[in-house]
């Protein structure tokens, strides 16, 4: 799986420093609140169940899952709830926990039905950051790190459903991506 990688972007022992340091920041942003962190799934998952170890507050997490490119790289731009949220989160403090952040297609269609809801607060955190095709202007409050636009697997991040569990970040050979194949 590794020799699919035309290099490595990020290590494990580099996203664990940032996930921790991100997790001290949001403890002490919620210090004397109870948040909820929602998840996207599938992507976010390993960022979610590392970065909630972080935070040492009594908290709640919550998982949504929303249509996603399929085996494609590129946005489709068309989001659908596939799997809703159990909890209510009216009047709560919320953090959306996603892995990266591109276009913004995908966030921008979560942000709004989240707040439909009513939580006392709504605030973003991504792992990645691609700003260079930002198509909605979505600023996340916390992000791990901005990176270019080069397309990036590992460490929940999949290409056609493979490589999520790789520890770090990096980029696929050329050879292995055939735009919507698998
Ligand atoms: P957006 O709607 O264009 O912002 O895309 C966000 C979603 O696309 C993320 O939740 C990812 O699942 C997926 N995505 C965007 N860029 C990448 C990438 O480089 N590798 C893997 N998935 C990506
Ligand atoms: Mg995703």
């Amino acid at each position: 799986m590794m020799s699919d990688l035309e290099k490595i972007i990020l290590s494990e022992t580099v996203i664990q420093d940032r996930v921790k340091e991100l997790g001290e920041q949001i403890t002490r942003d919620y210090m004397g609140k109870n948040p909820v962190l929602i998840g996207i799934l599938k992507g976010a998952m390993t960022f979610m169940a590392d970065l909630i170890r972080m935070i040492p507050l009594k908290l709640k997490f919550d998982l949504i899952a929303v249509s996603s490119y399929g085996a494609s790289t590129r946005s489709s731009g068309t989001v659908r709830i596939q799997k809703d949220l159990d909890i209510d989160i009216e009047g709560c403090h919320v953090i959306i926990v996603e892995d990266i952040i591109d276009t913004g297609l995908t966030l921008h269609y979560i942000i709004e039905n989240l707040r439909a809801r009513h939580p006392e607060t709504l605030k973003l955190c991504t792992l990645l950051d691609k700003p260079m095709k930002r198509k909605v202007p979505i600023r996340p409050d916390y992000n791990g790190f901005e990176i270019s636009d080069d397309f990036v697997v590992g460490y929940g991040l999949d290409y056609a459903e493979n490589y999520r569990n790789l520890p770090c970040i990096g980029i696929l050979k050329e050879e292995i991506i055939k735009d919507g194949n698998s």
